[in-house]
């Protein structure tokens, strides 16, 4: 199965994964990752993580589109998530039940059954407030808690008419266990995705799967990367360039591990595996 998925082999696929996920009794809440760094693809800053100087190893995603060459090699942080213990989505009439808002995060918290110190309730607050954030100018953004939500935001930003698709970054080969940061070789000449618009879905953390979804009207350019790993682990991954890094805030970690200043460059991040990029769907000509 290839990484690109019609809307509605992957409506199937998702349901597939993250619904099996079910068997799983326990309710897990994923740890913040380069999620983190990612909701913030686009300049808000996230508080304390951001304070600190030190680099994260997770934050190590990011590249320049100069870097898109066959043979080149980057660190790149690819963390395997085992479908089976994520946390699954929801149908939509199941999260629609749960109220979603910091406002209500103690009840939310004795429904799930986390105490207020507990990592788990610092993962909820960290989620519902990057959720409530005002989007930045030009931007659209929402928090999807069910598969039909995400794809009535998606439909809404690209219009009834158009029929779109998905992009996501796979192991092509048994992820290995190992260090998730390691150096990656780009085997292929990366192939450019149709992607006059895009709408990008990062999973959060919190005790079902919540996706932050959001659509920019800067220029972003999308790519198919196949990489391969110093331990041999293949990987296809999904890439995005944004173009204009210039109304960016300037302690974003991206300009941390590249070492550049907003608006000097453009700024490409591999996506990590359990996020999604939809595009409109290009009809063969
Ligand atoms: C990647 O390769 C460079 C150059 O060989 C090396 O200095 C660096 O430590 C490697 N990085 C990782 C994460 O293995």
């Amino acid at each position: 199965m290839g990484s690109l998925l019609s809307s509605r082999s992957f409506t199937l696929c998702v349901l597939l994964v993250l619904m099996f996920a079910q068997k799983s009794t326990s309710r897990k809440v994923v740890t913040k990752d380069n999620q983190q760094a990612l909701a913030n693809t686009d300049g808000h800053s996230s508080s304390s993580h951001m304070m600190n100087n030190h680099m994260d190893p997770s934050e190590q995603i990011f590249f320049t589109i100069s870097d898109l060459k066959i043979g080149k090699s980057l660190p790149i942080y690819f963390s395997y998530k085992d479908p089976s213990t994520s946390p699954h989505l929801l149908p939509r009439d199941e999260a629609n039940s749960i109220p979603f808002s910091s406002s209500e995060l103690p009840y939310l918290l004795e429904f799930f059954s986390f105490s207020k110190d507990s990592h788990q309730a610092e993962a909820m607050k960290y989620t519902l407030t990057q959720c409530e954030l005002q989007p930045l100018k030009g931007e659209t953004k929402f928090c999807a808690t069910s598969l039909e939500s995400m794809l009535d935001f998606t439909r809404g930003v690209f219009g009834l008419e158009t029929n779109f698709k998905i992009l996501t970054t796979n192991f092509i080969t048994n992820p290995l266990i190992g260090n998730p940061l390691q150096n990656y070789t780009i085997l292929k000449l990366p192939e450019e995705i149709y992607a006059p618009k895009m709408v990008a879905c990062h999973s959060m953390p919190y005790p079902y799967a919540v996706f932050y979804c959001h659509y920019q009207e800067s220029e972003n350019k999308l790519f198919q990367v196949s990489l391969t790993g110093e331990n041999g682990v293949r990987v296809e991954a999904a890439a995005v360039c944004h173009m204009d890094t210039s109304q960016w805030n300037r302690d974003h970690a991206s300009f941390r591990v590249l070492k550049i200043k907003p608006g000097t460059s453009p700024v490409c991040h591999f996506l990590p595996v359990d996020n999604l990029v939809w595009v409109p769907d290009q009809l063969p000509a």
